[in-house]
């Protein structure tokens, strides 16, 4: 072996090891950015319990109402932590669940409590009331909810356990 060839050899080795140590380092992973729940999501998951809070009340089913009513107002909590604005919204998204949705879980909190059907009944209608006057004030008031007529949920037992 010639001079030149050990040479080119030599070379050929060199930059096959840093090929092979820059092949060996790990690509960069790209990270997904947190999951963050939408504000539909948010509000599709706030339907359903507007329905099952109706029905597990209605069933006097005490601690499934009192349990929907915790998770439907955590869902506003998140609602205000992930989405303080919206496009159209009049006022900060937590300034208006303030406004117009926590007097009336406070009164029905209340009425869960107290076991008070027609005070659960009254307020029930009262956040009802709340959740469209937001709908308006987010340019969204076509989006109209109601005291629900039928319980779309045939796989749960509403009535109280024994
Ligand atoms: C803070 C204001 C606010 C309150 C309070 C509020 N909503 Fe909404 N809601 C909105 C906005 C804004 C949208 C449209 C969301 C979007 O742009 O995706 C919406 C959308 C909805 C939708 C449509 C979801 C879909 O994708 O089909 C339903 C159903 C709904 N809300 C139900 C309710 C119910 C039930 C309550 C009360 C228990 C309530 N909302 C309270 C602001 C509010």
């Amino acid at each position: 072996m010639n001079r030149l060839n050990r040479r080119t050899i030599l070379i050929i080795v060199a930059l096959c090891s840093l090929g092979l140590a820059s092949c060996n380092r790990q690509p960069a992973q790209p990270t997904p950015p947190p999951y963050t729940p939408g504000f539909g999501e948010i509000m599709t998951l706030t339907q359903m319990r507007h329905l099952k809070l109706w029905f597990a009340g209605q069933s006097g089913n005490w601690p499934l109402a009192s349990y929907e009513l915790d998770e439907l107002n955590e869902g506003f909590d998140d609602l205000a932590t992930f989405h303080p604005t919206h496009k159209d919204a009049q006022l900060p998204i937590p300034q208006l669940i303030e406004k117009i949705i926590r007097a009336p879980i406070k009164q029905l909190d209340e009425a869960v409590n107290a076991k008070d059907l027609e005070g659960f009944t009254k307020a029930f209608d009262q956040l009802t009331e709340g959740c469209n006057s937001c709908h308006q004030a987010t340019k969204f008031g076509f989006n109209v909810v109601t005291r629900p007529t039928a319980n779309p949920y045939t796989n749960q037992i509403f009535q109280p356990a024994h």
